[in-house]
C-alpha cells in the first residue's frame, strides 16, 4: 500500500467477524427478499454497534446480587446516533437494542442522481453534541459526498467526537471522507472494489434505501 493510501486508510476499521460476514453475504444477494433484508440489517447492525462502542467510557457502580454486594458498570459517555435518511434508518433498531441509552438525531440527504452531489433536506439533532460520542449511520459509503456533508454539519453544530458506521464502503468514499475529516473513524463490514459509472458500489448490495423500504 502506498504511503498516501496508508494515511487515508488509517481510520478505517473493517469488521472481520464470521457473523458479520455471513449477514453481509445475505444482504448482498439479489435473491434476498425485502422482509429478509430488514431482518438481517437489524441483526448485523447490532453486531456493528457492539464493535463501534467497544471503547465507550464506563463508570463503576455498586450492585447487590441476590447473594452479596459487588461492583458493576454503567455507560458514562453520552452517545448520539445520527442516521442519514433514508437508509441509515435501517441501522437504528439494531443499534438501540445494544445502546438504548443513546439519543438520536436525523440528517436527511440524498444524492442527486446526475451530479452525485449530496442534497440536504432535513436536520434535527439533540442538544450538547460536543459532549457526546456521535455516530453517523449510513449503510453505504460510495463517493463519500453524503457522509462528508453530514459530518461537516455535525462539526458545525459542535460535535467533536464523531465516527461513522456502514455496511459497505468504496475506496473512493473512504478517501473522500478521510481527506475531509481525517479524525473520523469509519467502521465498515467490507471495503469493496470500486464505484461504477453511476456511483454504485461494486460489488455492493444495490440501492440500500430501496431494498430496505421496497421502493425499487
Ligand atoms: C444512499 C446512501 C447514502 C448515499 C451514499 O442514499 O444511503 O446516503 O447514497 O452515496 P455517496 O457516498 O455517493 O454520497 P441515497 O442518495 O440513495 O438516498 P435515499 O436513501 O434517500 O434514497
Ligand atoms: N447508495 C446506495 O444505496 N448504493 C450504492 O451502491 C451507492 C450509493
Amino acid at each position: 500500500m502506498k504511503i498516501f493510501e496508508r494515511i487515508v486508510m488509517k481510520n478505517l476499521i473493517i469488521l472481520d467477524h464470521p457473523l458479520i460476514k455471513r449477514d453481509l453475504a445475505i444482504l448482498r444477494d439479489k435473491r434476498t427478499t425485502g422482509e429478509e433484508f430488514r431482518g438481517v440489517i437489524y441483526r448485523i447492525s447490532g453486531l456493528i454497534a457492539y464493535e463501534v462502542f467497544r471503547e465507550l467510557r464506563t463508570k463503576t457502580v455498586a450492585i447487590r446480587t441476590p447473594l452479596e454486594k459487588t461492583k458493576g458498570f454503567k455507560i458514562e459517555q453520552q452517545v448520539i446516533l445520527v442516521p442519514v435518511l433514508r437508509a441509515g434508518l435501517g441501522f437504528i433498531e439494531g443499534f438501540i437494542q445494544v445502546i438504548p441509552e443513546a439519543r438520536i438525531g436525523h440528517i436527511g440527504i440524498f444524492r442527486d442522481e446526475k451530479t452525485l452531489k449530496p442534497v440536504d433536506y432535513y436536520v434535527k439533532l439533540p442538544k450538547n453534541l460536543s459532549k457526546a460520542k456521535v455516530c453517523l449511520l449510513d449503510p453505504m459509503l460510495a463517493t463519500g459526498g453524503s457522509a462528508s456533508a453530514a459530518i461537516s454539519y455535525l462539526k458545525k453544530k459542535g460535535a467533536r467526537n464523531i465516527c461513522m458506521a456502514s455496511l459497505v464502503a468504496a475506496p473512493e468514499g473512504v478517501k473522500a471522507v478521510q481527506i475531509a475529516h481525517p479524525h473520523v473513524k469509519i467502521f465498515t463490514c467490507a471495503l469493496d472494489r470500486k464505484l461504477n459509472k453511476k456511483g454504485y458500489i461494486l460489488p455492493g448490495l444495490g440501492d440500500a434505501g430501496d431494498r430496505i423500504f421496497g421502493t425499487e
